[in-house]
């Protein structure tokens, strides 16, 4: 097909191609139901004047964490204006600075007029307006583990907790959200006292229902008849596999380009088999780049090793001997490349203490090699 071809032709699979974009917020929001239950009784009081209750929202990635908040805030600011909510992403913003603008934006429709002004004055802009209104603020910090990271979470925390002290009567807020599991956040002992949350788990998916997600994800994206029941269970069984909900959404978007590409009306085999191939490697590749040096030394030294029966403790050594370190910081290494899928670690019920561990590589070292350049 030429370029011009391919711009103007218009046959397409896809009822609706945005479906599978990473930003889509989806209309059915399926086996959340308990979480959303939750979030929505720590809003309910604030509609009658009553008191914020605070939550940490906890769950691995893709569990639906940030889309539930979504649809929360969007649900409640069509049924009430007596709460403000404002939700921000702190990978995008971590100052204190950053972050009061953010809700400075949402309650006066534009950042503050200029630069350089003092956060103490959009703070007492925002607590002012909050008063006068009599309105409350629930502030969502999704991804909050990069506060800590920046060390801003104890004063950011601590501002918008203790308004009211400054600001009589001012009711405020806050879901913290955190997707890496393994993070614990700590808060200094003034704001432990104030922040008491209760704590919402979004467990991860089973296969049923990543099936049903999807399944829900077909229906709105693609034309009826356009993905078969078996390539679905199989699209499910490598979602499931890797425990990412993403990565089920974004191949089967990829599958319709690629069956489209290949002027099909449907998704057949043959583009399943293309799109794992490109997108395993793909996304290996993401997770290679993105480890430090040390994980990157550890995962070398695994992979050289050849060992089916590696065991944790002459690793260490291996390891030890190449660039000194604590076995504490070994042990973090190790659980990071676990985390990050590339290895699993098995206890063997051997050893002094029956606690040894055995390093299993999850992919073949080939295919590690050939993707770490
Ligand atoms: N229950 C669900 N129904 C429909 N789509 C869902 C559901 N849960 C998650 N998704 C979809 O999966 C993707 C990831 O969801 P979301 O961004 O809400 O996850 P998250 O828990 O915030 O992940 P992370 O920890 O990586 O930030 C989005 O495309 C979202 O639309
Ligand atoms: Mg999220």
């Amino acid at each position: 097909m030429s370029i011009d071809d391919i711009l103007m032709h218009d046959e397409t699979i896809f009822r609706d191609i945005r479906v599978f974009n990473p930003d889509y917020v989806p209309d059915k929001f399926l086996h959340r139901e308990s979480q959303m239950e939750a979030l929505t009784l720590c809003l309910r009081p604030a509609l009658r004047g009553g008191k914020l209750m605070n939550a940490v929202v906890v769950g691995s990635c893709a569990t639906g964490k940030t889309t539930a908040i979504k649809k929360l805030f969007e649900k409640i600011e069509e049924y009430s204006d007596k709460i403000i909510c404002v939700y921000i992403n702190c990978q995008l913003h971590t100052t204190r600075y950053n972050i009061f603008s953010q809700i400075y934006q949402k309650m006066f429709g534009h950042l503050p007029p200029e630069t350089g002004i003092p956060v103490s004055r959009i703070y007492e802009k925002i607590m002012k307006h909050l008063k006068n209104n009599d309105q409350a603020l629930m502030v969502a910090l999704d991804d909050v583990d990069h506060l800590f990271h920046s060390k801003n979470a104890n004063k950011i925390f601590y501002d918008i907790l203790r308004a009211y002290e400054e600001f009589e009567g001012v009711r405020t807020g806050l879901f913290a959200v955190i997707s890496d599991i393994e993070f614990r956040y700590i808060l200094d002992k003034n704001v432990n006292s104030i922040f008491i949350p209760k704590e919402i788990v979004f467990n991860p998916y089973t296969y049923n229902e990543m099936r049903d997600i999807l399944k829900e994800r077909v229906k709105a994206g693609f034309y009826p008849d356009v993905i078969s029941e078996e390539i679905l269970d199989e699209v499910t069984e490598e979602t499931s596999s890797i425990g990412d909900l993403r990565v089920g959404i974004d191949l089967l978007g990829l599958l319709g380009n690629i069956a489209e590409a290949d002027a099909s009306r449907t998704i057949e085999e043959r583009h399943l088999k293309t799109a794992l191939e490109s997108s395993s490697s793909i996304s290996l590749k993401n997770t290679l780049e993105n480890l430090s040096e040390k994980e990157r030394t550890l995962l070398e030294l695994i992979i050289e090793s050849e060992d089916q029966q590696l065991i944790a403790g002459n690793l260490y050594k291996n390891l030890n001997d190449k660039k000194p370190l604590s076995y504490a910081s070994f042990d973090r290494l190790l659980n990071k490349l676990e985390f990050l899928r590339l290895i699993d670690i098995k206890f063997t019920g051997k050893g002094s203490k029956g606690n040894a561990r055995v390093i299993v590589l999850r992919f073949h070292p080939q295919e590690i090699n050939k993707c770490m350049v």
